[in-house]
């Protein structure tokens, strides 16, 4: 870390409160005028710093820019903070972590941005990821690694752990819509798109790339989207983006230690369409449904009308409640 991402994480772990100059300069081992330089640096970066007469530097309240500092005090595992690379702006996340997957980048590694230009949704959508405002992050994650041993569930994981780092930080209550998508009240506000690199021979996942893109406190949706899209939180936002960001590393990277079926416990709790009435999407039919249950590697169990049972898979169709 150079100077200036030192003293960018000495004021993260230390918001809104005032400190020194000299004390700055003191834990870094480096000058008082090399402090101000880099005060001034990170001021140009966007940082609103305020200097306090006989007090010292304090880093305002509603700092949100992205940075791997502003999410280290919120880790459970400091160590994660070498595998989490910020950008500024990127085409799509998940096209970042595929290309550092097939180039061995190691489990738990993290890329997120400020900006997607070409933010990637499923069935080939495009995944609106305006700068500022949202949080588009993808995980690589290799299944061996992972404390359940179905593939297909990683979605629902993220999901499960979409909600809980949103629960963590806010009294909000999200619901998970079979199978991605997270929404509070009747809005969706977080889509999942789970990318994996699947062994030929042996039909093994090598790795899987999970895409996580959350309307933080997005709005001016495109027209298209003002009927269905949502947002967290309103322009004045009760945490970091960074903070929610770290919440999110921590259960997906540093999870606790649960069982499978505990995981999908938690993920059918928080579905809102068990029980209820849905339309199902096939490539060749239509027809309406009740949604029964999820089935332990995370199809979607449904009932038709004739009373034939069905268990479907993400991907091959769509459902709406
Ligand atoms: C969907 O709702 O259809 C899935 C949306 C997934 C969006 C995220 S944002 C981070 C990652 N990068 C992308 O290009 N897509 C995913």
């Amino acid at each position: 870390m150079n100077t200036k991402n030192k003293i960018l994480a000495l004021l993260e772990s230390n918001r809104s409160k005032s400190i020194s100059g000299e004390f700055i300069a003191g834990q870094l081992g480096v000058s008082r005028n090399a402090v101000w330089k880099a005060i001034n640096e990170l001021k140009k970066d966007g940082y609103k710093i305020k200097a306090v007469t006989n007090k010292g530097y304090l880093l305002c309240d509603d700092n949100d820019i992205l940075s791997v500092q502003g999410m280290l005090p919120f880790l459970t595992e400091k160590s994660i903070s070498k595998q989490i690379f910020v950008h500024d702006v990127l085409e799509s996340t998940n096209k970042t972590a595929k290309e550092m997957a097939v180039s061995g980048a190691e489990h738990g590694t993290v890329i997120t941005a400020n900006h997607q230009t070409t933010g990637k949704g499923r069935y080939g959508r495009a995944f609106y990821s305006p700068p500022d405002s949202g949080i588009y992050m993808s995980f690589i994650l290799h299944p061996a690694e992972l404390y359940f041993n179905t593939p297909t569930l990683i979605t629902a994981f993220a999901a499960v752990s979409v909600c809980e780092a949103i629960e963590a930080v806010s009294s909000l209550t999200p619901r998970i819509k079979w199978v991605n998508d997270v929404f509070i009240d009747s809005k969706k506000i977080c889509g999942i798109l789970t990318e994996a690199i699947t062994d030929f021979e042996s039909g093994n996942t090598q790795w899987a790339v999970v895409g996580i893109g959350i309307n933080f406190n997005t709005s001016d949706f495109p027209e298209d989207l003002q009927e269905t899209a949502g947002a967290l939180f309103g322009e004045k936002t009760p945490v970091t983006r960074n903070r929610l960001c770290a919440e999110l590393i921590n259960r997906i990277i540093n999870p606790e230690n649960h069982s499978e079926k505990e995981m999908l416990g938690k993920y059918k709790q928080r579905m809102y369409m068990l029980g209820k009435r849905v339309t199902v999407t096939g490539i060749s039919e239509t027809y309406e449904a009740v949604a029964l249950d999820v089935d332990e590697t995370g199809r979607l169990v449904v009932r038709k009308a004739d009373g034939e049972q069905l268990s479907l898979s993400a991907g091959e169709i769509s459902v709406k409640v």
